[in-house]
């Protein structure tokens, strides 16, 4: 490592060019600077002597009609060209900050580019933004507003804000620079997209959610999508605020929590399963322990006794995966008063379901379903994934008396989240499931193009009204609509 590389590592890698003297400088390195084991050691002598050391370039050199993205592409080929078989970019290493600005040096004077020092910081900045961050994705991450990110291809990218949709002015340079944006996101997790494996799912290191397919499969350039992690998870007031549901909604969903009901919330991809989920959670007790399993950590409860578990996908050799089944099957083992699943989609709804109807009561998940019904069904798919080749009756049976309450959400088409049924399962008649709706939204018309329109009791009383009373709660017959 030459001297200078130490100062600049001594010194801090300090984004925006802290680094900014160049490689060998023209009168040589070290002299001026002492042997090692020179004051250099400590940072503010390192930063004094690099600071004349620049002065004193500057004096001789000007920067003329450079192109910055000559130089990125440049410093960019050089580092993926570096990188060994196997060792992926980890975009948090202070070490590739240093590489970068090894390069950038190495690339400046192979090139006989000789800039001015604001210039080259200028250039820097860019080039470590573009290294190390996303490109033209960052400003849409910053902005808070935008809970979505939409690619189609490097020319048509979408943003979600306050649930509309909507086109905007943000370009990438090419189809290849997307996907060299989408390696970066999908590198460091140990995860590979190429024409063998063209789909994948990440996540960035704030927790947003990503997934990526590229072409072949994807027709029009590559699709990226990023579901934004909100630092500031939505509250139940925020919820009532909304629209989503009543205060009486939210109230009895509070009492059939604590009184320890299974619940499933439902509805399609981006209806707002999980943002409920973790309201839901939220009345939760906070005595009790809670086990959390998820596909990628989006739940933020806030309760003190927390187990957050998390699945892990094959690595490139196809080993190591850890399935959310697997962390069902090991969450039973850890003495949990409650289970919470993120999302259930495959058998481990088999031993979900044997954990309810074995005294783990109070446990809760989402599902993908259309329909309270629907729900069902799919749970007794999802049950058969797990291939214990089961009668389909018994599996409806366990299904029926293990879930006591269905929450289905949708997205309206004015971008809305509704929760639009809530469904008690009654048990079994003949092969049929009996259910009933306790609550169920109504349309009373449009405004402009927003949906107006309330969630109403329907008047029935729930089956298990008495696990509520047991628990003392006391919840008015008003809230269900009777009485009025
Ligand atoms: N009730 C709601 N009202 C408004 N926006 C919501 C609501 N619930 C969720 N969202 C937003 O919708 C997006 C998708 O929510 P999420 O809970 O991840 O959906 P799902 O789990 O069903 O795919 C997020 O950006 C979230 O902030
Ligand atoms: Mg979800």
């Amino acid at each position: 490592m030459s001297l200078l590389k130490r100062i600049e590592r001594g010194g801090g890698a300090q984004p925006g060019g802290g680094a900014g003297a160049g490689a060998t400088p023209p009168g040589g390195p070290g002299q001026p600077l002492g042997g090692p084991g020179s004051p250099l050691g400590s940072a503010s002598g390192g930063e004094q002597n690099v600071e004349l050391l620049r002065q004193r370039r500057e004096a001789v050199n000007i920067g003329r009609g450079v192109d910055a993205k000559d130089i990125k592409e440049k410093v960019q080929r050089r580092l993926l060209e570096d990188l060994g078989p196997g060792e992926t970019l980890d975009t948090r290493s202070e070490e590739l900050r240093s590489r970068i600005d090894e390069l950038f040096n190495a690339v400046l004077q192979e090139e006989g580019i000789v800039l001015a020092r604001n210039e080259r910081r200028r250039f820097h900045e860019q080039i470590v933004a573009e290294l190390l961050g996303l490109g033209p994705l960052e400003p849409l991450l910053a902005d808070e507003t935008i809970t979505e990110i939409m690619t189609v291809g490097a020319n048509k990218v979408y943003i979600e804000r306050k649930g509309i949709v909507e086109l905007v002015p943000v370009h990438f340079e090419s189809e290849e620079h997307l996907r060299r944006i989408i390696d970066r996101i999908v590198a460091p997790l140990g995860r590979r997209i190429d024409e063998s494996s063209p789909m994948v799912d990440a996540r960035l290191q704030d927790g947003s959610r990503v997934n990526a397919v590229i072409p072949p499969i994807a027709i029009d350039g590559a699709a990226l999508t990023i579901r934004k992690f909100s630092k500031v998870p939505l509250t139940v007031q925020n919820l009532i605020d909304f629209g989503t549901a009543t205060v009486e909604v939210f109230e009895f969903i509070r009492a059939c929590v604590i009184s320890g009901f299974n619940i499933v919330i439902s509805g399609g991809t981006g209806s707002g399963k999980t943002t409920l989920l973790n309201v839901v959670s939220s009345f939760i007790p906070g005595h009790e322990r809670i086990v959390t399993i998820e596909n990628a950590a989006e739940l933020q409860l806030r309760q003190e006794h927390v187990v957050r578990l998390e699945s892990r996908p094959p690595n490139i050799e196809g080993k190591g995966e850890i399935t959310i089944r697997d962390l069902v099957i090991n969450a039973l083992r850890m003495r949990p008063d409650r289970v919470v699943v993120g999302e259930v989609r495959g058998g481990e709804a088999l031993d979900l379901i044997q954990a309810m109807n074995t005294g783990h009561d109070g446990s809760m998940g989402t599902a993908h379903s259309n329909s309270p019904r629907d729900t069902l069904s799919r749970l007794e798919t999802m049950v058969m994934m797990a291939g214990m080749d089961l009668p389909v009756r018994a599996i409806r049976e366990q299904v029926a008396s293990a879930i006591h309450l269905i929450i289905h959400q949708t997205r309206m088409r004015d971008g809305s989240r509704k929760i639009v049924k809530i469904t008690e399962i009654q048990g079994m008649e003949g092969d049929v499931v009996t259910m009933s709706d306790i609550f169920e939204f109504e349309q009373t018309g449009m405004d402009g193009t927003r949906i107006v329109g309330r969630i109403r009791p329907t008047g029935l009383r729930p089956k298990n009204i008495d696990k509520i009373i047991d628990a003392g709660i006391q919840l008015p017959p008003s809230i269900f609509g009777i009485g009025r």
